[in-house]
């Protein structure tokens, strides 16, 4: 939940860790800080807000140093003030140590600590880390930061990482990992730690993914990586990442979020890259095609994910149920981690989610394989914890996605939920001309995501009309009910105006006490089996005089004459329908937001990446 970044070599290491912080912002933004080590001290420097706002407090106050550690935080325990931003110092000002998870026993450490005489300054559960690894420390003489750092973090219950330096030990970074993930990147002469490789990749690309469970000694030529429990060594290859710089940059477009959403007439077209069969209308996973003998023959499967990689999930289960005819119970991971659902050998679990940490997906995933269950992810960050804890997985490769509200994650992860079930519906004797007619519209989707893409003032317009009100309502029905939901997610995260989602018909048991004339109204309408259905919910939102807007892949005179507002798609298969329509409502969230002069990229509460529960 929150950015850290960290940096052991001859660099001047200040301004390479404000740059980091500021490419790690997404990740949690309510206050930041630094610390370096330099003549034997450390210097140390926080601040609520944003990272510009922190570079303006370091400017004041030159400070330099080639060892350093860096936080952007997402508080979970004391406000977001300048006193519990991180880095923590113990009370000796001799160790410094930055923190993303939740401590969970932190108040029995405080308690033991200040019993002892151990003032300590901050409501964090972090700072109850930094005064232990430093009690453990100066109360014995024989015992390094190494070790005491070991020693601290087997008394902790919770999750971190962790990144902590000594300046007693000048020339040492230890960090360690458990349910927060960290990546080292290897430099000449020079190391770096951060939450991702986004702050690292213009320095390095060659990088070790720090696995649960494990610590790493970084000197300026040395890395040692071993178990938090044990000080033997464990050997690792490093691997190459990926990732681009211009990726990771907004290059011409005001937002993150703006960039992303243009970006999906190509990040589409990457998700299906050599997975598409025309010729024989069926699609070719890679990464699960040992395993696919295994989800056919599955006593139950489930699908599990959080926030808008569970409408993809939604949509999965629609699709699968659909080709395939496996029945399959789509699951918030939050809820199934802890409830007694059902699972044995025979069960097959698939985790959707972006970035690959989300806690509870991961939770669910470990104990859906402590029971047996064959695991399956389908993850967007290459080498995260998901991807790298499932027995197999499908990567959605629509690159890294900066921008909170996720956009072209979840259009990429209803792709491969598509692909997924054409695939699998193929192996039951699904018709291969049916196939071929939806490989051949999902091949084509790059030219309706341009066409929405040019009529996007139509999108404008909308929002000019309606950016002062306080509520909205999505509505559709089969596989676009989803599309509803993460409609009115993408709104509420980014503008803060209030929206729900809810199956059209749903609608007349009980949000239609809600509808007047200052109700908008979104209804995905595509000229489906659906569609007549649509149009009678769309005339009772009209006879209550609510602002009707809808979008359709083929106007008819009817639907015109009843909407205030209605967004074309290109026409086009209805189970592709799902991707471009959402297209349509990022943008009007998009633009809805801008007109409220909302933070689109860091909206208010909310973080990235959620690695706590
Ligand atoms: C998306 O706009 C949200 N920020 C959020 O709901 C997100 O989808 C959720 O936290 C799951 O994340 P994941 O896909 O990285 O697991
Ligand atoms: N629990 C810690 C705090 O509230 C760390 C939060 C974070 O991950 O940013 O300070």
């Amino acid at each position: 939940m929150c950015g850290i970044i960290g940096y052991i070599g001859n660099r001047d290491a200040v301004p390479l860790l404000l740059k980091g912080l500021k490419r790690l912002e997404y990740r949690g933004y309510d206050s930041a800080g630094i610390a370096v080590l330099t003549d034997g001290q450390i210097h140390s420097i926080k601040k609520s807000g944003k990272v510009s706002q922190l570079e303006v407090l370091v400017d004041d106050t030159p400070m330099k140093g080639s060892i350093g550690i860096a936080h952007t935080r997402w508080a979970t325990h004391g406000e977001p003030n300048d006193i519990n931003a991180h880095p923590h110092l113990d009370h000796t000002g001799r160790i410094a140590l930055i923190h993303n998870g939740i401590i969970e026993n932190h108040e029995t450490i405080r308690k033991v600590l200040e019993e002892r005489d151990i003032p300590f300054t901050s409501d964090t559960d972090s700072e109850a880390l930094v005064q232990l690894v430093s009690a453990m420390y100066f109360d014995d003489d024989e015992l390094s930061f190494e070790g005491a750092f070991r020693a601290a973090l087997q008394d902790v219950v919770g999750a971190y990482g962790v990144v902590a330096v000594c300046a007693e030990e000048p020339e040492t970074v230890l960090a360690a990992r458990m349910g927060s993930p960290l990546v080292i990147g290897i430099g000449e002469g020079e190391y770096f730690l951060a939450s991702d490789a986004s702050p690292i990749v213009e320095y390095t690309r060659n990088v070790i993914y720090l696995d649960e469970g494990e610590m790493v000694k970084l000197t300026p030529d040395n890395h040692s990586i071993s178990r938090i429990d044990s000080s033997e060594i464990v050997s690792r290859g490093s691997v190459e990442i990926e990732m681009s710089i211009e990726q990771i940059e907004k290059g011409d477009f005001d937002h993150f979020m703006l960039k992303e959403i243009h970006e999906q007439k190509h990040t589409i077209t990457d998700t299906m890259r050599g997975r598409l069969n025309l010729e024989d209308g069926t699609t070719h996973l890679g990464g699960i095609a040992d395993f696919k003998p295994s989800i056919l023959a599955a006593d139950r499967v489930y699908i599990t994910a959080c926030g808008t990689s569970w409408h993809a999930a939604l949509i999965g289960k629609q699709l699968i149920e659909n080709y395939a005819q496996i029945p399959v119970d789509v699951e918030y991971a939050s809820e199934f981690r802890y409830r007694n659902a059902i699972i044995n050998p025979d069960t097959v679990l698939i985790a959707v989610s972006q970035s690959g940490e989300t806690a509870d997906t991961l939770a669910a995933i470990r104990k859906a394989k402590n029971l047996g269950a064959l695991t399956i992810g389908i993850c967007n960050v290459v080498g995260s914890s998901i991807a790298r804890e499932t027995d197999a997985g499908i990567y959605t490769h629509a690159g890294p996605e900066i921008g909170v509200a996720s956009t072209k994650a979840f259009t990429a992860q209803v792709a491969v939920m598509t692909m997924l079930a054409l695939s699998l519906g193929r192996r039951k004797g699904f018709d291969a001309g049916l196939g071929r007619d939806l490989t051949k519209a999902l091949h084509h989707i790059d030219n309706d995501i341009q066409t929405i893409l040019d009529d996007d003032q139509s999108i404008r317009k909308v929002a000019q009309d309606t950016h002062m009100v306080d509520n909205f309502l999505y509505l559709g029905r089969g596989i676009n009910f989803p599309v509803a939901l993460e409609g009115a997610l993408k709104l509420k995260e980014i503008s803060y105006i209030h929206a729900e989602g809810y199956p059209a018909a749903e609608m007349k048991h009980g949000p239609i006490a809600l509808i007047d004339e200052n109700m908008p109204v979104v209804f995905i309408a595509p000229r489906d089996d659906t569609y007549s259905k649509i149009l009678s919910n769309i005339q009772e939102v009209k006879a209550r005089r609510g602002i009707v807007i809808s979008i359709t892949d083929r106007k008819t005179r009817e639907l015109d004459s009843l909407s205030d507002h209605l967004l074309e798609v290109p026409r086009t298969h209805k189970h592709v329908f799902p991707i471009t329509a959402s297209i349509i409502l990022q943008l009007l969230a998009y633009h809805l937001a801008v007109l409220r002069g909302c933070e689109i990229d860091q909206p208010r509460n909310l973080a990235k990446s959620v690695t706590v529960e």
